[in-house]
């Protein structure tokens, strides 16, 4: 898809990080945007950023762990604009632990985020944009986390592992089909965001965010939203499928790729040093 102007793009996880900064780009390439996330206020503020750089933009407070939430979004992005050709669906979470050790509310928390967050999209939008038939694109947030199997991040990898499949499978279905839909997914290293700081909400008990301080610092130091946000435009517009943005971790998705090849055990492996990937 060339050309963004005057198309409508829905993101989920748009209050923040990689979101915010693809909201934003859409509204610089002259797109509409639909601007989806469970944090309300941080959402009305992003939208009036959006407004007052001129975007036509629309906020749905959305959670996307919610069929329901996901459904009514799509029905609100259709009713407003009349069309809708790219999603992006990228609201995450993440928490660090062993994977014995990880509660069951984190793992709730994650795959239902992270994993039903992604398939929910699928559900709610791509029926309705084969039936509109026009060209259009979806992007799945993943990572690199979805790409490796190091220690640390169990059930985080886990769920962007399943991310990625289903886009290529997704790829491949909507390919067969010669419908006029193309997929990305984005598989970024550490990004400069929010996330270490994410919580399921106030609740007592409610899973937060756990990372350790090198974790924290590879965060901070990390690549800047707008960069990670320009190169999914470019992937948009080029219908290139993996929308990878960090070289610095193509070692260990190369090894863990030949381990699986030569069905070789996978070496016993030091915790990545966060810190010394920035890139
Ligand atoms: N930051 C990184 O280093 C990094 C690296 C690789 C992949 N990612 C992925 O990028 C995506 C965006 O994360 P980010 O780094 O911008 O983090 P962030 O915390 O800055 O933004 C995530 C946004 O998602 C929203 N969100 C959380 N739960 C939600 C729910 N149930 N429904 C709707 N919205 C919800 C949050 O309110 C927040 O606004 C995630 O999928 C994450 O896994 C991030």
């Amino acid at each position: 898809m060339n050309e963004l102007r005057e198309k409508t793009c829905v993101v989920t996880g748009a209050a923040s990080g990689i979101g915010h900064a693809l909201a934003t780009a859409f509204v610089e390439a002259g797109a509409r945007v639909v601007l989806a996330d469970v944090d309300e206020s941080r959402l009305a503020e992003s939208a009036e950023g959006l407004r007052r750089a001129g975007g036509d933009v629309l906020a749905v407070r959305t959670d996307v762990a919610r069929a329901a939430d996901v459904e009514q979004l799509a029905g609100r992005a259709w009713e407003t604009f009349g069309a809708v050709h790219v999603v992006c669906n990228n609201a995450g979470v993440a928490s660090d632990a062993p994977l014995w050790e990880s509660s069951l509310a984190e793992w709730e928390w994650m795959i239902g985020v992270n994993l039903w967050g992604v398939v929910h999209g699928i559900r709610a939008f791509v029926p309705r944009l084969l039936e509109q038939g026009v060209e259009a694109h979806v992007v799945n947030t993943a990572s690199i986390a979805g790409l490796i199997s190091e220690p640390g991040l169990g059930a985080y990898k886990a769920t962007k592992h399943a991310v990625v499949s289903l886009s290529e499978t997704l790829r491949h279905e909507l390919a067969l089909r010669r419908a006029p839909i193309g997929v990305s997914v984005l598989c970024p290293g550490f990004v400069r965001t929010r996330m270490a700081d994410a919580s399921a909400g106030a609740a007592p008990g409610a899973p937060r965010a756990r990372v350790d301080a090198a974790h924290r610092q590879a965060l901070e130091h990390g690549m800047a939203p707008s960069v990670v946000a320009q190169r999914t435009l470019a992937a948009i517009r080029e219908d290139r499928f993996w929308i990878r943005t960090h070289t610095d971790w193509e070692g260990p998705i190369r090894t863990r790729a030949l381990d699986v090849v030569d069905a070789r055990d996978p070496a016993t492996r030091t915790k990545p040093q966060a810190e010394e990937r920035r890139t």
